[in-house]
């Protein structure tokens, strides 16, 4: 009895991953599908698009920690490299809280450098390294942007009957940045100033 072999050769096609495939999108920028979530296709649709901006700029927001935490100088740098970094775990957990909600509405969440630099609010911070102050006035900036937008995406996606993006938004973006907040403008304090 003879058994069937293959040569070597189908062997490792078979093997081989199969890479460089293209094909076109399966959701476009944009667009939603319909989820079971018993939501308006309206509502969905708001807060996509609500929740994309408040993604940018919550990108924006947790990078420029980021970007502090490297290039902070001067005697408080110990505690502010810390710190930033801390904020910087936080902005990234609510960038994925964000984001999956876009998802689970139906939509679909930014996620790329480029498109995050297209779309946020935040004023581009430059290349280099800047003093202290400035680099928290930037944050406490960013944060004041993001906290504006969001309450006003809170009171509509409660309209729109979106309680879930509601509490999202609120519970988690809106206390975590007004904390935040408390945190570093605590450092910009000068208590010892002399008022004439
Ligand atoms: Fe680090």
């Amino acid at each position: 009895m003879t058994k069937a072999t293959i040569d070597a050769e189908t062997i490792l096609k078979r093997a081989t991953p199969l890479a460089h495939q293209q094909a076109p999108e399966i959701q476009p920028f944009g667009h939603l599908v319909r989820m079971p979530i018993a939501l308006s296709e309206n509502a969905c649709k708001e807060s996509v698009v609500n929740l994309n901006q408040l993604l940018a700029d919550t990108i924006t927001l947790r990078d420029l920690y980021k970007k502090h935490h490297w290039q902070v100088a001067g005697p408080t740098f110990y505690q502010l490299h810390l710190l930033f970094d801390k904020h910087y775990d936080e902005q990234n957990e609510l960038v994925d809280a964000i984001a999956e909600r876009i998802q689970l509405l139906g939509g679909v969440s930014i996620a790329m450098a480029h498109d995050v630099a297209e779309m946020t609010l935040i004023p581009r911070a430059p290349k280099g390294r800047e003093e202290v102050p400035v680099q928290i006035s930037r944050l406490l900036h960013g944060h004041e942007i993001v906290l504006k937008e969001a309450r006003t995406m809170a009171r509509l996606a409660a309209e729109g009957g979106d309680e879930g993006t509601n509490d999202l938004i609120v519970s988690d973006v809106i206390r975590r940045n007004e904390l935040q907040v408390w945190f570093v403008a605590e450092h910009v304090v000068d208590s010892a100033r002399k008022d004439p």
